[in-house]
């Protein structure tokens, strides 16, 4: 599916933001090993979500939609070794947590993805588990995964060598549902969805006082309860965010939206780069914060990004490159070479994007420096999403700035995480077609 952007004049509006892929993901897997009736609100129902949802009733858990909600049922027996491939489809999130998961419970299992997850790295898990005591085959650290019955050791504990959420994640869940306690170490601060949800379900996290970095997950009984409520996704987010800065005369109001500090360093980053943006109604969800977000179009200033961030923004940094593309001086972000590993080496993939939309940019290894413009970009040559969501989302938004319009090659993928991305862009102003 091509979808092609036509410049807009203002947008306005009010959305609510879609619910959080990365939430969404957990309290399924969390939900299952707790073992209880829970209704679920607020779910993102997008392929990613939903293939965790398959590979966890495939291993025996008890998930059903209704509505808007998801249903999750007490099982009577225990996990089960599943009868095929437990296949990730376009989600690392949901192959790496499932990893820990099925490691822990010592049970056999084999997980595949498509053609990008199959060549994203997954040694990063693998390597880690298999010192906790997994038993793990993979086609040299890449998919299929094949777990092998094994016991988990107690204790454990392991320095992470890079700043990963899904790799804490993993090794976490690994030790939980093996009854185990484990230590790790993490080089700067990634999403805490995972510790969080383990609190709010009474389980004991402890953070060390000093920089150190030092998480603990204690071998606690967790409590069950009956509801879950997913605040929105910063991520998705973001998208409106830059689409309502960078085009004139614009006011959005995106409702709901999870404001956990481990997840919207955008936010400050555009501030700093001049953004208009103030949030109100702040309320705590199940131990996350959310609020109401308020933007408006706005001049934006290039500033170098602060290294340490990168990790609280990664998912961010291809519509942050949009921003930057249309603010004044050159913005610089380094220590990202995270992202030449994401859903597409996301570096090359916005280099690629930017050179046809004509905006001066440097990629390094680790990151890339873009110099904005003030003027109206003509566009002649399509843009190539490389079959990654946020690459296709962020350069549609681009299309804003257009003298015509942006035509966006394959946007399929925009399903597995914003289902809604078209329709809800259009609501508020933007014209984003379906066009080939
Ligand atoms: C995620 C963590 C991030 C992010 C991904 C979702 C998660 O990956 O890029 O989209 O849900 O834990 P890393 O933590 O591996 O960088």
């Amino acid at each position: 599916m091509n979808l092609t952007s036509t410049n807009t004049n203002s947008l306005n509006g009010e959305i609510i933001c879609p619910g959080d892929k990365s939430i969404s993901q957990r309290i399924l897997i969390l939900g299952s090993l707790l073992n209880c009736d829970m209704e679920i609100s607020g779910f993102l129902d997008a392929n990613d979500p939903n293939s965790t949802l398959n590979a966890l009733n495939e291993i025996g858990a008890s998930i059903k939609k209704s509505g808007s909600k998801v249903i999750l049922c007490k099982r009577e027996l225990p996990f089960i070794k599943p009868s095929q491939n437990l296949d990730l489809g376009n989600s690392g999130t949901g192959m790496r947590l499932m990893i820990g998961l099925i490691s822990g419970l010592g049970i056999n299992a084999t997980l595949v993805g498509d053609s990008s997850l199959s060549k994203r790295p997954m040694s990063r898990v693998i390597k880690p588990l298999k010192e906790m005591g997994a038993k793990i085959q993979s086609n040299e650290g890449k998919s299929p995964i094949e777990i092998i019955e094994s016991n988990i050791s107690s204790e454990f504990e392991y320095k992470m060598p890079i700043a990963s959420a899904q790799v804490k994640s993993s090794l976490i869940l690994a030790s939980l549902s093996s009854n185990n306690s484990i230590t790790i170490i993490e080089p700067k601060i990634t999403r805490d969805h995972t510790e969080r949800m383990i609190e709010y379900f009474g389980g004991s996290v402890t953070h060390s006082n000093d920089e150190s970095g030092r998480i603990t997950v204690d071998n606690s009984k967790l409590t069950s309860k009956d509801s879950y409520e997913i605040v929105g996704d910063f991520s998705s987010a973001a998208f409106v965010i830059v689409a309502t800065l960078i085009s004139k005369e614009s006011k959005v109001v995106i409702k709901n939206v999870g404001l956990n500090p481990s997840r919207c360093g955008l936010l400050e980053i555009l501030v700093l780069m001049g953004a208009n943006i103030e949030i109100r109604n702040q309320k705590i969800i199940c131990n996350e914060e959310s609020g109401d977000i308020f933007v408006k179009s706005s001049y934006l200033n290039g500033i170098d990004v602060p290294e340490d961030i990168i990790p609280n923004i990664i998912d961010e940094i291809p519509i942050l490159s949009i921003a930057a593309s249309f603010a004044k001086g050159t913005t610089s972000i380094k220590n990202a070479s995270e992202l030449r590993v994401k859903e597409s080496d996301r570096l090359e993939a916005i280099s690629d994007g930017l050179k046809k939309l004509n905006i001066r940019h440097e990629t390094f290894e680790d990151g890339i420096s873009i110099t904005g413009t003030n003027n109206l970009i003509a566009v002649d040559e399509e843009i190539n999403s490389f079959d990654d969501h946020r690459i296709a989302m962020s350069f549609l938004v681009a299309g804003i700035r257009s003298v015509n319009n942006i035509k966006v090659r394959n946007c399929k993928n925009i399903e597995t995480s914003f289902p809604g991305f078209k329709d809800i862009m259009n609501s508020i102003g933007m014209k984003i077609d379906e066009k080939n």
